[in-house]
């Protein structure tokens, strides 16, 4: 073992006497957890060992980047400090305190674990792996990362940086995509990482996943601590490794949007309780590209009760199964009809601060809400 010009171990490996694939991922374990001790970041959640922030965080960090969650992980921890305030929490709060982190049904499955926590655990997060999958919205990566960082229990956490990182240093073809692969590597991993360090271990394969052995574009060798065991450096094929399945298409939608003002109120309403950005508000809206004629007749208003009408630019949102191409109107009604009538019966009127402060609207609606004036 030497140290190279950029600090990093290195492990030589012999030409007349290759690694076994085991034995290339033992070799990798001190000069990763070297790496670790020296180059890795400081981030809040890694400030101690409390299991409910490292839950908390590797949730957020779940199809999130790091930079994005900071914030949201330091207001929500402020906010439900505990196991038993997240339990006690008020839904819209909790949702709100999620507005623009997309993937809402990890914020209500944390609340659906906390309150099983509560109920079942006496309030704590089980040191146990086994337990901590039985959890709701809990996979193997998960409670992986809880039992590895947290109760440094040896378990691997294995997600789509780890994959990356041990396909490309193995040289491993498989489409990572299924799980059976994935538990491939699950295996691998728990038969061969430090048993000394398991939280360090783990969050620096993601470490090197997420700076060094990046998602997109050109892996950055020259400082990896991997790089003198890596195969994929060695026979320079990282552009085949990890394998792409060929995507499938996502289903594209029309939708329109309105932005519907009455005596200075904006008309929101909650989505249902289950599917896409199930519970959340919503500016109102309906599938198809409604032309400019048709508004009164879509939102059940007659003509003359719009005072002031005002297309809007086009937008599009991105789902991970849908795509919604948008087209949006400004509408502003008069105040002289009746009020709880037909139309407005599932939408509330509501205070543009209090949709600032209290309802959760998703980003999808974030091009239409800077004309919420
Ligand atoms: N991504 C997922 N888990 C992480 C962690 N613990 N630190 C940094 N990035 C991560
Ligand atoms: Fe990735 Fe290069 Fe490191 Fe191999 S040496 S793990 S390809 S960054």
């Amino acid at each position: 073992m030497y140290e190279n010009l950029y600090g990093q171990l290195q492990v030589l490996e012999r030409k007349d006497a290759p690694l076994s694939q085991e034995e290339r991922l033992r070799a990798a374990n001190r000069p990763l957890l070297y790496w670790y001790g020296k180059y890795a970041r400081k981030l809040p959640w890694r400030e101690n060992k409390d299991p409910y922030r490292i839950w908390i965080s590797e949730i957020m960090l779940q199809q999130t980047r790091v930079e994005a969650v900071k914030p949201y992980f330091q207001r929500f921890l402020k906010e439900f400090p505990d196991i038993p305030s997240l339990a006690a929490a008020e839904e819209d709060r909790l949702l709100k305190l999620w507005e623009g982190l997309g993937y809402y049904s990890r914020a209500r499955n944390l609340q659906k674990c906390a309150k099983v926590l509560t109920e079942d655990y006496g309030g704590r997060m089980p040191a146990d792996y086994k337990e901590l999958l039985k959890l709701p919205g809990i996979g193997s990566y998960t409670a992986g990362a809880i039992a590895s960082i947290a109760f440094s229990i040896p378990v691997p956490a294995v997600d789509g940086n780890v994959l990356r990182v041990v396909s490309r240093f193995t040289e491993n073809r498989e489409d990572m995509t299924k799980p059976a692969e994935k538990k491939k590597i699950e295996v691998l991993l728990t038969e061969t990482m430090d048993r000394e360090s398991p939280g360090d271990f783990n969050q620096a394969l993601i470490e090197v996943g997420a700076i060094v052995c990046v998602p997109n574009g050109e892996p950055k060798c020259m400082v990896c601590p991997l790089a003198s065991l890596c195969l994929v450096r060695r026979d320079n094929l990282w552009q085949e490794i990890p394998f792409k399945p060929p995507k499938r298409k996502r289903r594209m939608e029309q939708r329109t949007v309105f932005v519907v003002e009455r005596k200075g109120k904006i008309a929101v309403r909650k989505r249902p309780p289950k599917g896409l950005l199930a519970s959340l508000y919503e500016l109102p809206n309906v599938e198809g590209k409604i032309s400019e004629d048709r508004v009164s007749q879509v939102l059940e208003v007659q003509n003359d009760e719009i005072l002031h009408m005002e297309v809007l630019p086009e937008a599009k949102h991105i789902f991970s199964h849908v795509e919604w191409d948008m087209t949006g109107y400004l509408v502003r009604l008069s105040e002289t009809k009746k009020e709880d009538e037909k139309a407005w019966k599932d939408w509330i009127f509501v205070e543009k601060d209090e949709l600032k402060g209290q309802y959760p609207l998703p980003n999808a609606f974030q091009a239409y809400r800077k004309f919420i004036k």
